[in-house]
């Protein structure tokens, strides 16, 4: 694989063991983060050490004009995109819908649906043949949580994570003919950041994992795998597909 591609949120969890895995396969990887400069910084090396060009790029993907210089300047260091993974989201607040807040639902849907959905319209303006462009491979993560309403206290997120899912089939539809694949990757709970505290409480790990039918959280690399085949030539017939790390889904 070669060419550059952009990894939204490339800085921790998912997005950091996508860029990881991409350099070793040949991409040079722009780490798009928002806050964390030390472990955007951090990926960057570690895709250096594995042979790959990379660079880290701040920009909040819910800001348009932040949205445009990430594409920029990735470009401006990596040369033309060839493709893009937004794995950059929040969790909602965790809170029955009684007690929503609106600003936390617009902060949710900002960055996890309109952020995205800027991320691809930058994505098909540069890799879309109907645009001058060579052709090109999205991945959206979206996740398991769409699937049925979310966990509990979870349905502003899911609802975020619907979004992706639908709008990724569309945009899929729209522009499989002019050279992008689009899919999805949908993760069940994996070890990250946002998960830290159901790795610090026993209870629900154990509650969760019951839940699970290989009874056990993915480990980040377990969601950047099949990430990572999607962007390869491996899966060059596949767009519009959502695909599942998840276990086996839920035991109900
Ligand atoms: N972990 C799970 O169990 C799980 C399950 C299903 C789906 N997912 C989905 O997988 C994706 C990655 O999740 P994760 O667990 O890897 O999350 P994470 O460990 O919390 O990392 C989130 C990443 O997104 C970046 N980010 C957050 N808001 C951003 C924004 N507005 N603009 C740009 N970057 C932003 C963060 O950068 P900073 O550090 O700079 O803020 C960080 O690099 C998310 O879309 C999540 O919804 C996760």
């Amino acid at each position: 694989m070669s060419g550059t591609l952009l990894v939204t949120g490339g800085s921790r969890g998912i997005g950091a063991a996508t860029c990881r895995l991409a350099a070793e396969r040949g991409f040079a990887v722009a780490v798009n983060y928002r806050d964390d400069e030390d472990a955007a910084n951090e990926v960057v090396e570690e895709a250096r050490a594995r042979g790959a060009a990379a660079c880290a790029v701040r920009g909040d993907v819910a800001s348009e004009a932040e949205v445009e210089r990430v594409f920029r300047e990735s470009e401006e260091a990596l040369g033309p995109l060839k493709a893009l993974v937004n794995s950059a989201g929040i969790a909602g607040n965790g809170a029955p819908v009684a007690e929503f807040r609106a600003e936390v639902l617009e902060r949710l849907l900002a960055v996890n649906v309109l952020g995205l959905q800027l991320c691809c319209r930058e994505a098909v303006r540069r890799m879309s043949t109907r645009h001058g462009g060579r052709g090109g491979v999205i991945v959206n993560v979206s996740s398991m949580a769409a699937t049925i309403g979310g966990r509990a206290f979870a349905s502003d997120y899911a609802a975020s994570k619907a979004a992706v899912d639908v709008f990724s089939q569309g945009l899929a539809k729209e522009v499989s003919g002019d050279g992008i694949r689009v899919n999805v990757v949908r993760p069940g709970m994996t070890f990250t950041d946002m998960t830290t505290r159901v790795k610090e409480n026993p209870k629900l790990r154990e509650r969760i994992e019951a839940s699970i039918p290989m009874h056990r959280i993915a480990e980040a690399d377990e969601i950047a795998r099949p990430i990572v085949w999607l962007l390869s030539d491996e899966a060059s017939f596949v767009s519009g597909a959502h695909l599942d790390a998840s276990g086996g889904g839920f035991l109900v």
